[in-house]
């Protein structure tokens, strides 16, 4: 047969040009960051690979949206383009916008914690717990095993251990459980799933002892593309139908608009219960904007509107997961330990097997980050114990078990040629690995410190 090759199912019609720089320069840059990728000048990075929030490409229909913005301040036509856009992806009852998704995560975790509760979730994120902890809950996780075993090959290890609920049920009461978080496309465990059946079975769980289940539908578009190619009797389901299934079996959600919907800016709090509704329209005019928008622009909700849309098409999420995939199929047959199977988001690399001579005191996922940004000018971005931060009761460290670096891909925005490129480097890096060193920190941030951490050489 002859061969087909596989390509982008766009075109580009408007470039941003990148700009090389040396070794020496790279190496002063991270010198002056702290070593530190979020502190580096994004003038000093060549493949940007640090996150895929906000970091999309938009299409010509969104950015002709972005023309039509009506910036009224209240009751603006694009926050009910939006409110419809929304009802028909993710269907739930109530809409209200935020800025991103941690002005959600702060309104949810007002309204349903009182201090000395308990917030269960699959895998900690780091905005999510810190608005839980913020208003006094303290976090256990409730992820199965497979999640923290980066060769462990199952194909939803994002799941839920329904034993790790009951025993917080036993241990806590079901009163004291503010509510169970339910993350999908689990960032942290590498961008893995959760599948439709363990979502239905914590939800019956849940439902009775009378806990509330808000989902993290960050990537929830991303998860039900995995729910199609690997959940039995989904795969001829479309993934709009999907989605709205993993929504329909939970009590709400918070979103980060900045992933799946494909627009630099924007997030929401979906809700069913209008008492609980009301009470997060109250709080979002304190801390975001009016319930219309939420501390978007007009313009900003039509671009979400249309970027949700597109989301859910057939052709680019396969293009997007594809592109993820075909990144870590390079990498790994260079020999670079990842987690797998590669998940939706980004390919992470296992800095802990790749670096065992840096004692994890000395964070060796912060090291690697920053010694591939100097040897290849590719900006990734450390998941592992500076991400994880400390105990809240006894102020130490916390080491998770896995200790990586996320090469995280934005959407729609390099070709595969830069996957080429992102991968030679990695490969090269690996070949001599030996030669990076761990690092300590200089000035660490209370609260979510890696943002602002800074490091010197050890
Ligand atoms: N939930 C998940 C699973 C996320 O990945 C993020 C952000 C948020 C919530 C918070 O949303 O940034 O819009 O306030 N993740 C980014 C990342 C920062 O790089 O993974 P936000």
């Amino acid at each position: 047969m002859a061969k087909r090759s596989w390509a982008e199912p766009y075109k580009i019609k408007m470039v941003e040009p990148l700009r090389m720089t040396t070794q020496e320069e790279r190496a002063r840059a991270i010198r002056e960051a702290g070593f530190n990728t979020f502190l580096l000048c994004s003038e000093d990075v060549y493949i940007d690979l640090l996150t895929d929030s906000g970091t999309s490409a938009m299409s010509d229909r969104q950015w002709a949206g972005m023309m039509l913005g009506d910036e009224a301040y209240a009751g603006s036509a694009n926050y009910y383009h939006l409110e419809e856009a929304v009802a028909e992806v993710y269907g739930y009852k109530h809409l209200i916008p935020t800025h991103q998704g941690r002005g959600a995560e702060h309104i949810l975790s007002r309204m349903c914690i009182k201090p000395g509760d308990v917030v269960l979730g699959n895998m900690y994120f780091t905005t999510t717990k810190a608005h839980q902890e913020l208003a006094g809950a303290r976090f256990v996780d409730v992820i199965g095993d497979a999640a923290h075993d980066a060769a462990d090959l199952s194909p939803f290890k994002g799941n839920v251990d329904l034993k790790r609920v009951e025993a917080a049920i036993e241990k806590y009461g079901a009163a004291r459980i503010a509510y169970l978080c339910l993350q999908c496309n689990v960032n942290m465990a590498g961008g893995q799933p959760v599948s439709v059946a363990n979502v239905r079975a914590v939800s019956a769980l849940c439902r009775k002892h009378d806990i509330k289940v808000f989902l993290d539908a960050t990537r929830a578009v991303e998860n039900a593309y995995f729910i199609k190619q690997r959940e039995k009797g989904y795969a001829d389901r479309s993934i709009t139908s999907i989605v709205r299934e993993l929504c329909s079996m939970t009590d709400g959600c918070t979103c980060s608009a900045k992933k799946d919907a494909l627009v630099n800016i924007g997030g929401f709090l979906c809700v069913n219960d209008d008492a609980l509704a009301e009470q997060a329209r109250g709080l979002v005019v304190l801390f975001e904007g009016l319930h219309t928008y939420g501390g978007l622009a007009g313009r900003d909700m039509e671009a979400m509107a249309i970027g949700i849309r597109e989301s859910v098409q057939e052709d680019h999420i396969r293009a997007r997961i594809g592109q993820v995939e075909y990144l870590g199929r390079l990498v790994e047959e260079g020999g670079v330990p990842i987690v797998k199977p590669v998940g939706g988001h980004a390919v992470f690399v296992n800095a802990s097997a790749m670096l065992p001579h840096i004692p994890r005191e000395q964070f060796p996922a912060q090291a690697l980050a920053a010694a591939l940004y100097v040897e290849s000018g590719v900006r990734a971005m450390e998941r592992g114990a500076v991400s994880c931060g400390r105990d809240p009761d006894t102020g130490e460290n916390i080491y998770p078990t896995l200790e990586l670096i996320r090469l995280t891909v934005p959407r729609r925005v390099y070709t595969q040629a830069h996957m080429d490129v992102t991968a030679e480097a990695v490969i090269e890096l690996y070949q001599r690995c030996g030669e990076v060193r761990g690092l300590r920190f200089t000035f660490e941030p209370k609260v979510l410190r890696f943002f602002q951490a800074r490091f010197q050489q050890v």
